[in-house]
Parts: structure tokens; sequence; C-alpha cells
């Protein structure tokens, strides 16, 4: 037997599981689940440092926490491992629990004015626009490739784009190259270049944020300047970054994690012959099978409170497991079942600080896959699926790399409308995504009711003024292919 509290067991004091150390670091779902198996849904862990916490791994307990913000808050200041100084500024998950004045930490009505401010702005892009730029970037990206055969899709693609959509979505394209995206991926891996790297994302964006107070333009920075809330310019810089980094990262992962779901599942691979899953609905079943944020570290309890049969004392930490609540036998009693028309994953969160970003992280994903796949319909892995390997922490797990092959084909132009059909414009922005379908006995509960599935989307309609071609069978396989 290990001894009580060996590192590489992953046991700490008190028998309680490391969520960290050699056993988290390669199977930490696999930690998860004895977790679950010993305690249900609500277990006491330990985070590094051996600081106790709560990992709540229930789907309906997670739901609970992030929407009943009389009893939880996001604000780490409550946390009693931020006050006896256990969660020092030495810590490695004190770059993100860290206290800052930004919508994701604060509560109540400061929570309203800065969330207000940011999905204001948001409100105001010209999303149809927007998703143009999305395909061109895509397509800017595959001329890069197009003629060497081959491509790493997540250091040549899905690290790329989500970085040029929002520099530009932000009002600096010109600040868009290879250093901003090392910079960001830098600053989330904290090394120690990540206070320069942070420095160096800082001071792009409070350049941009004085050019604009000076003369505003069509974008999101000059929008969130305009709001009623009248953010300061810390606060506007503050925001800049949350929104850059979180989409960044986010949608990296999420492309990442969709395209090797492309590349390897049957049952998208199985779609050109038998039909069974289109480019959104791949999207949605990673978003279940792997969330782009594993966790989030996290919330705090208020005041003595119960919560998956546990006691939760006042000032306790509570892990918010997307990941591990996405997999709740109780949603999913069987993880292998399609969970088509079924978004009540927890991969945006819920409650109060719902991700307001996730319409846009889904176009990047549904628009920059789509151009992928349309461009290169036979891309293929170049290396056994045993072989592809993954970063993990408590709060992501990354695709280290996705190696593919495809036949070499010339550059395209990518100032040519990139479709036959464009998609009309449309209040909530989720316009690839197909109808539901209809349940089928396999189909497992949709315990998330106040956030069921979409509408079901308006058919694409055909741009006045110009006239849509006859498709030919290969272009109807492929719209239909797409979901459209
Ligand atoms: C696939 C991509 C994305 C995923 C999976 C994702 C996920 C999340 C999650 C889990 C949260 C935290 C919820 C909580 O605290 O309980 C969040 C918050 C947030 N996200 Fe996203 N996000 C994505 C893309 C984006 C994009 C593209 C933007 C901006 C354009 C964005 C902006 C934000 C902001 C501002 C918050 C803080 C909201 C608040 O605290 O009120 N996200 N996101």
């Amino acid at each position: 037997m290990p001894p009580p509290g060996c590192p590489a067991h992953g046991l700490g004091p008190g028998g309680l599981r490391r969520l960290y150390g050699p056993e988290a670091d390669t199977d930490l779902a696999g930690v998860y689940e004895k977790m679950r198996a010993d305690h249900g849904a609500v277990a006491p862990a330990l985070l590094h440092n051996d600081v106790p916490i709560w990992a709540v791994l229930g789907h309906s307990e997670n739901l609970h926490m992030v929407r009943t913000p009389s009893q939880y808050t996001r604000d780490a200041r409550q946390w009693r491992a931020v006050q006896d100084g256990s969660m020092g500024a030495d810590h490695p998950l004190a770059p993100v629990v860290t206290w800052q004045p930004m919508a994701s930490f604060v509560e109540g009505d400061e929570h309203k004015r800065l969330r207000g401010a940011v999905t204001g702005a948001m409100a105001g892009l010209d999303h149809r626009g927007i998703r143009r730029y999305i395909n061109r970037y895509s397509n800017l990206l595959l001329n890069d490739l197009c003629q060497d055969g081959k491509a790493d899709l997540v250091s040549d693609f899905a690290e790329h784009l989500p970085m040029m959509v929002m520099c530009h979505v932000i009002g600096m394209p010109e600040e868009y190259n290879e250093r901003m995206v090392q910079a960001a991926r830098d600053m989330l891996r904290g090394t120690e270049t990540a206070i320069a790297s942070n420095a160096y994302i800082m001071d792009a964006l409070m350049r941009l944020v004085a050019r604009r107070r000076a003369k505003a333009e069509e974008d999101f920075t000059s929008n969130l300047i305009a709001q009623p809330e009248q953010l300061t310019d810390t606060e506007v810089g503050a925001h800049l970054r949350l929104v850059l980094i979180a989409a960044y990262e986010a949608t990296a992962n999420l492309i990442a994690n969709a395209l090797r779901m492309v590349l390897t599942d049957p049952r998208f691979r199985a779609q050109l012959s038998g039909g069974q899953m289109t480019v959104p609905e791949a999207i949605e079943q990673s978003l279940w099978d792997e969330p782009p944020f594993s966790a989030m570290v996290g919330y705090f309890a208020k005041q003595d409170t119960q919560l998956g049969g546990q006691e939760i004392k006042a000032g306790d930490g509570l892990i918010f497991g997307i990941a591990p609540g996405n997999v709740d036998p109780v949603v999913r009693p069987d993880l292998a079942a399609n969970m088509q028309g079924n978004r009540s994953h927890l991969a945006f969160g819920g409650g109060p600080h719902e991700c307001p970003g996730q319409d846009i992280g889904r176009a990047i994903a549904d628009t920059g896959v789509d151009a992928l796949l349309m461009r290169f319909p036979d891309v293929e892995l170049a290396v056994d699926e045993s072989e592809l390997r993954w970063n993990s922490s408590i709060l992501s797990r990354h695709l280290v790399s996705l190696p593919v092959h495809f036949a070499p084909r010339p550059p395209q132009d990518v100032m040519a409308r990139p479709m036959a059909r464009v998609p009309s414009a449309r209040d909530d922005w989720q316009v690839s995504s197909p109808p539901p379908r209809p349940a089928t006995p396999a189909q497992p509960p949709t315990p998330k009711t106040a956030a069921p599935a979409g509408p079901p989307p308006v058919p694409e309609s055909a741009p006045a003024a110009a006239p849509v071609p006859r498709q030919g069978a290969w272009r109807r396989l492929v719209t239909w292919w797409r979901g459209y």
C-alpha cells in the first residue's frame, strides 16, 4: 500500500483525492469518477498545496450552484483559502482566482453594470459581417496550408483562427500576428514569461482604447466605450482582455476537439454515405464530450448550505465541474449515445455568469471547421488516433497536435463569395445549427429545461442581388452535409 499522502497515488491528507500530480495529470476524468463513486455528486478534494475544495460532479448540482447567486458567488475574496493566505500569489491557480474588476468576479449591481456593458457592446456588432470575416480568415489560413498537402490543425489552424477573428472584432486586426497568439498561449500556461506576455497584450489593448476614445469606429471596443454604463479605461482594458483571452482559449480548444471528432468519429465519417452527423452537431457533441473549459475555480459559498448531500460551510470553495457534470450518469446513462439536439451541457456555464460570447464562439468553430472540410474534403489524420496527446490541467485539456494530410491544391481567392447561399440575418445568430431531431428511445433526458435546444433555424435564403446558380449533385450533398 502507498504511504498516506503519497503524491504518486493521488491521495492527500485525510485520504482526499488530489486534483494535481501524476494521477490527475494523466487521467483527471478517472480521478473524478473515483470521487463520484466514493462521495456522490459533490466530493471533497485538494488543489495544489493541498488547498481543500469541493468538486461539484453532478449535472444538476452544478446548475443549482451557478444559478443560485444568493448562496454562491464568483468573488474569490470570499474564499477562506484566499483569506487565510493558503491561496497566495505564488499558487499555480492564482492568475485565474485573483480578484480583478471584471464581470466574471463581481456580483449583483456591479455585475449587472459590467456585464451589461459587454453584452450591449456585443449586441451592436454586425454579426453577419463577422461571419463573412470568419470565412475569409479561415480561407486565408487554409491558403497557407493548401499547397503542402499536410498540416498540424492545432498549431496551423485552431490556434490562429479565433485570434484573427477576435482581433478583428475588437478593432485591432493589425495586431494579429504570431507573437499575439504566442503571448495568449504563454499567458494561460502560467510560464515564467507569462507576466511579460500579459504586458504585451495589455499594451496593445490599452493603445486601442486610447485610439477609440479619440475616434470611435465600428467595432466592439468603440461599442464598449459608448455604453451607458460608462466604463473607465481600466475597466474597458480588463474586459477586452477577458473577451480576447476567453474567446481565444475556448474557441481554439473547441475547433481542435471538433476537428478531432470529425476526423476520427465514425458517426461523422459515415455521414457521407449514411448521413448521421453534421458539422454543427459535431461541435455540439464535442461541447458535451470535451468542453473547452473542463472546470472553473470557482464558486464560493456565501453561507452555510447543503449541496449534493454535503454540508457546505460559508467561505468554502467549489469547483464548477463542467467536464464531470457533462458525463454525470444521471443525465447520460450511456456515454456513447448521441446528444443530437440537446444543448443542456455545461460548456458555457449557466446562471448570471453564463457565457455571453457563446454564439460568437460557436460561429467561429462552425464556420472554421466547415471551411476546412469544404477546401480539403479528403483530409485525413496522418497518425494513428492512439498517438494523439493532450496537455491537461484542472481548467482545460488541450490537444497538443492534430497532424493531417490531404491532396495538395492551389490557393483560393479569399474575397470570392464563399457559399452558393449565404445565411439570412437572424437575431439569435445560431445560424448553422440544425433543427433538433425528434428524440429517439436512446435520447437522454434534457434536464436543463430553462435552456432547451435553440429554435429551429430559418431556412437559408438566397441574397437578393446575387441569383443562386442551380446546384450540382456534389454541391447539394455538401450543402446538406453542412447542416443547411
Ligand atoms: C467555445 C467558446 C467558449 C466557451 C466554451 C466559453 C465558456 C465560458 C464559460 C464556462 C464561462 C464562465 C461561466 C461562469 O463563470 O459560470 C464564460 C464566461 C465568459 N465568456 Fe465565454 N466561452 C467561449 C467563448 C467566448 C467568446 C467568443 C467570448 C467573447 C466574444 C466570451 C466571453 C465571455 C465573458 C465576457 C465571460 C464572463 C461573463 C460573466 O462573468 O458575466 N466567451 N465563458
